[in-house]
C-alpha cells in the first residue's frame, strides 16, 4: 500500500466537458476513501512553474451539481507552452522541467492525477519520470485521439453538440437550396466529424484519414441536390485533398493550428457545382457546455479509479475504457500510438452503407 497523504490534480490541454466531474470524483475518492488532502493545481503545469505556486485546496463540499457538471475546467488548463521546450519572451526556448519538479516538491504532494489529452500525456510522462513523481493519467479530449481507450472524457458531449448543429444546418440549407459545409475540430483525426456526420445525416463526411477527391465529392453533391435540393458536408479541420496537403499555420512550439479547410472546400464545391455554398466553422462551441450523462459517468469512473490506482501503489498508468470495462494501461505504451479512425472500421462501413460519401470512391 502507498504512503500517500496529499495529492495534486491538474487539467492540461484543450478543455472539454466533464473535466470538473473528473476532478470532483478524484477529490471525493481521495478524501472519503483514503483521508488524503487534495490540491487543484491552477492552469495545468503552469501552477507548479509559477512562484508563488498557484493551487486551490479542494474539499468534497465544493462539488455540488453546479460545479461538478459545469463545462470547462474550474482550475484552468493550458494547451501551449510545452515546459520541456518553453517559449521565452526573447524568442528562445527553454527546458523548464526542473522548475515544475521543484514546484511539486515545494507543494509537498505525494502524487499527481493529471487529466489531459495525448500531447499533455506525453509531456507529463516525461516530467514525472524526470522528477520521480507518482502519477496516474485520465484521458480527456474532444478529438478522442488518446490510444488504448474507446472514449476519452468530453468526446461524446462534443459529438452531441456537433450533431445538434448539423441538424440546424439541414433546416437552413434546405430552405435556401444550398450546400453547407460544417467544419469540425479534431486535429489530425476525424472522430468528431465521422461520429457527428453519421448522427447528423450528412451527405458527405471528409476526414484526414481518407484523402478526398473533389470530383467524387461534387458528383455525390450534385446527386443529393437533384434528389432533395440541398446538401450537407461535414469536414474535419485537417482534411487532405488527394495529392494535396493539410491547411495549417504553424503555432509557436509543438502545436499546429489548422485553419481554412472548410472555406477552401466550400469554394471548391461552389466552383465545381455552380450551386451556392456556405461554410459554418463550429470552433470552440464544440468544447464548451455541460457534459452529457455518458461523459459525467465516464469522468466519475475514471476519477475514482485513478485514485484507487495511486492508493494501490501504481504509477505511470492511464485509466481507460475498454469494451465496457474501466482498465488501466502503461502510459508509455499509450503514448507511442495515436488513435486514428480505422478506415475499414465499423463506423466508416456504416456510413458508406448509408450512402454517405468520403470522397474516395
Ligand atoms: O485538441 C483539442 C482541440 O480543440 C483541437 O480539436 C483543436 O485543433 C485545438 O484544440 C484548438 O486549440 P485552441 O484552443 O488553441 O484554438
Amino acid at each position: 500500500m502507498s504512503e500517500i497523504k496529499k495529492i495534486g490534480i491538474l487539467t492540461s490541454g484543450g478543455d472539454c466537458a466533464g473535466l470538473n466531474a473528473a476532478i470532483a470524483a478524484a477529490t471525493k475518492r481521495a478524501i472519503l476513501g483514503y483521508g488524503w488532502e487534495v490540491y487543484g493545481i491552477v492552469q495545468g503545469t503552469m501552477g507548479l512553474m509559477n512562484r508563488p505556486l498557484n493551487y486551490i485546496k479542494l474539499s468534497t463540499e465544493m462539488f455540488g451539481i453546479d460545479l461538478t457538471f459545469k463545462g470547462g475546467s474550474f482550475i484552468g488548463s493550458v494547451n501551449k507552452g510545452d515546459p520541456l521546450n518553453y517559449p521565452m519572451p526573447d524568442g528562445s526556448f527553454k527546458d523548464r522541467s526542473d522548475e515544475i519538479v521543484a514546484g511539486y516538491k515545494e507543494l509537498g504532494i505525494d502524487a499527481l492525477v493529471a487529466i489531459g489529452g495525448d500531447g499533455s500525456m506525453r509531456i507529463i510522462e516525461k516530467l514525472t519520470s524526470l522528477g520521480n513523481i507518482k502519477f496516474v493519467g485520465i484521458p480527456k479530449t474532444i478529438d478522442n485521439d488518446v490510444a488504448c481507450t474507446n472514449y476519452a472524457i468530453g468526446f461524446m458531449t462534443a459529438v452531441q453538440e456537433v450533431t445538434n448543429c448539423i441538424e440546424r444546418i439541414h433546416d437552413t440549407a434546405m430552405s435556401h437550396r444550398r450546400f453547407i459545409v460544417v467544419e469540425t475540430m479534431g486535429r489530425e483525426v476525424g472522430h468528431i466529424a465521422l461520429n457527428a456526420g453519421i448522427a447528423g445525416c450528412a451527405d458527405v463526411i471528409l476526414i484526414p484519414e481518407i484523402p478526398y477527391d473533389i470530383n467524387i465529392v461534387v458528383k455525390k453533391l450534385k446527386a443529393a441536390h437533384a434528389q432533395k435540393g440541398y446538401g450537407v458536408i461535414v469536414c474535419s479541420e485537417a482534411i487532405i485533398p488527394k495529392g494535396g496537403t493539410q491547411s495549417f499555420t504553424e503555432k509557436v512550439g509543438h502545436m499546429k493550428l489548422f485553419t481554412g479547410a472548410g472555406q477552401r472546400l466550400g469554394q471548391e464545391i461552389e466552383t465545381n457545382t455552380g450551386i451556392e455554398t456556405r461554410v459554418s466553422v463550429l470552433g470552440h462551441i464544440q468544447r464548451g457546455g455541460r457534459p452529457i450523462a455518458f461523459d459525467r459517468n465516464l469522468a466519475s469512473a475514471f476519477g475514482v479509479r485513478a485514485v484507487d490506482l495511486l492508493a494501490n501503489g501504481k504509477t505511470g498508468r492511464l485509466v481507460a475504457l475498454n469494451a465496457g470495462q474501466i482498465v488501466d494501461m502503461d502510459l508509455k505504451e499509450v503514448n507511442s500510438i495515436q488513435q486514428t479512425v480505422k478506415i475499414n472500421g465499423n463506423l466508416v462501413t456504416t456510413a458508406k452503407g448509408l450512402g454517405i460519401s468520403f470522397g474516395d470512391e
